[in-house]
């Protein structure tokens, strides 16, 4: 089969298209014929080991290979089909059609995938395609976890940090959908598709500093590394939550001290990527409340060009890998 491989650390250049041995499925495992998987910000975080926050870099290091990446096909998102179903899983069908998450098995770059059968992975919208499908499951997963931590009430103000990412997309129809007025925060070429999927305000971070509009919000959900932790907490409302998906240690524990002694919450999480959740996301895609935003979908053999357009500042939500072709 072919898979998209990576042996050093270093810029897009280092995927490369490889033959490699299709892989041979467990008794509990199900292998996917993989359609299509997103590149993501965290997969070009892996390939180049440079990343937003550094507190992580020694100890992902010693897991993920000190000179070199132990694991060589990266992907951590996908939809596909399922070729065949281990003897002790009963969750799958052979043909049916999926999508969800790896984990930190990875592998969606690779044409074939054997993964647990107990992993999230579920039944993939019918309303979508598979390019369409694997764009949901990070940022899908990512948004909802942590925006039902907040526990919007209906009008509530809710701010997006870095709103025209992968998370930040899926986060603001999320939070429009549990009936939140929500402000988006991202460069001007965002602004468009931002407001065409349901932004009711807009900052532009290079223009303007949200946390000096005078403006206060019930919730801001925030996926910039670096962001000031003082400065957002002061721009929430009375009894507001500060959600940090991208936290310096010194803020977990600022907001540790920040949810005890005042009326403001602050979360710092790891979304769990529970199945529950998958199909929540499901049945908001079939009932028309979320969409999958591409900016651009690559054949597998252009990854190294779509990484490159993931680490533009130009894309517009995520990128997607297809092996339509292959
Ligand atoms: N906690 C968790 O469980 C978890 C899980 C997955 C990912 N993450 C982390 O969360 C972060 C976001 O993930 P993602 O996949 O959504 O990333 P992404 O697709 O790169 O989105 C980030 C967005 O933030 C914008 N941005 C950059 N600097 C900004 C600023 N100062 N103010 C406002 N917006 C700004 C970016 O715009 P430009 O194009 O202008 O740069 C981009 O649109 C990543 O660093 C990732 O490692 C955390």
């Amino acid at each position: 089969m072919k898979a998209v491989e990576y042996y050093k650390y270093g810029p897009p250049d280092v995927l490369q298209l490889n033959e490699v041995e299709k892989p041979t499925p467990k008794d509990n495992e199900i292998l996917i014929k993989v359609h299509a998987a997103e590149a993501t910000k965290s997969d070009c975080e892996l390939r180049s080991f440079k990343f937003a926050v550094n507190w992580f870099w020694l100890p992902l290091r010693i897991a993920l290979g000190l000179r070199k990446p132990k694991k060589h096909i990266l992907g951590g998102y996908f939809a596909g089909e399922v070729e065949s179903v281990g003897k002790k899983v009963s969750k799958f069908n052979k043909g049916d059609q999926v999508f969800g998450s790896a984990g930190l098995r990875m592998g969606a770059y690779g044409e074939y995938m054997a993964l647990p059968g107990n992993y999230t992975i579920v039944a993939k919208p019918s309303n979508m395609t598979f390019e369409e499908a694997a764009a949901v499951p990070l940022g899908g997963l990512n948004a909802l976890h942590f925006l039902q931590k907040a526990n919007i009430q209906n009008g509530e103000k809710v701010l997006i940090n870095g709103a025209g990412g992968s998370i930040g997309t899926f986060g603001v129809m999320i939070a429009k959908s549990m009936g939140a007025m929500v402000t988006a925060v991202d460069s001007t070429i965002k602004e468009e598709m931002l407001r065409r999927i349901g932004a009711d305000h807009f900052f532009d971070y290079t223009k303007e500093d949200f946390t000096k509009s005078g403006q206060t919000y019930d919730v801001i959900f925030d996926m910039v590394a670096g962001s000031s932790y003082s400065k957002c907490v002061k721009t929430l409302s009375p009894k507001g939550r500060y959600l940090m998906a991208n936290p310096r240690l010194v803020d977990m524990v600022r907001s540790i001290m920040s949810s005890t002694f005042t009326d403001k919450t602050a979360v710092f999480a790891f979304a769990g990527e529970k199945e529950e959740e998958l199909l929540a996301l499901k049945e908001m895609i079939e009932g028309g409340k979320i969409e999958s935003i591409i900016d651009k979908i690559y054949p597998i053999e252009q990854a190294a060009e779509a990484h490159r357009r993931v680490e533009t500042e130009q894309r517009l939500g995520p990128v997607v890998l297809s092996f339509k072709n292959i």
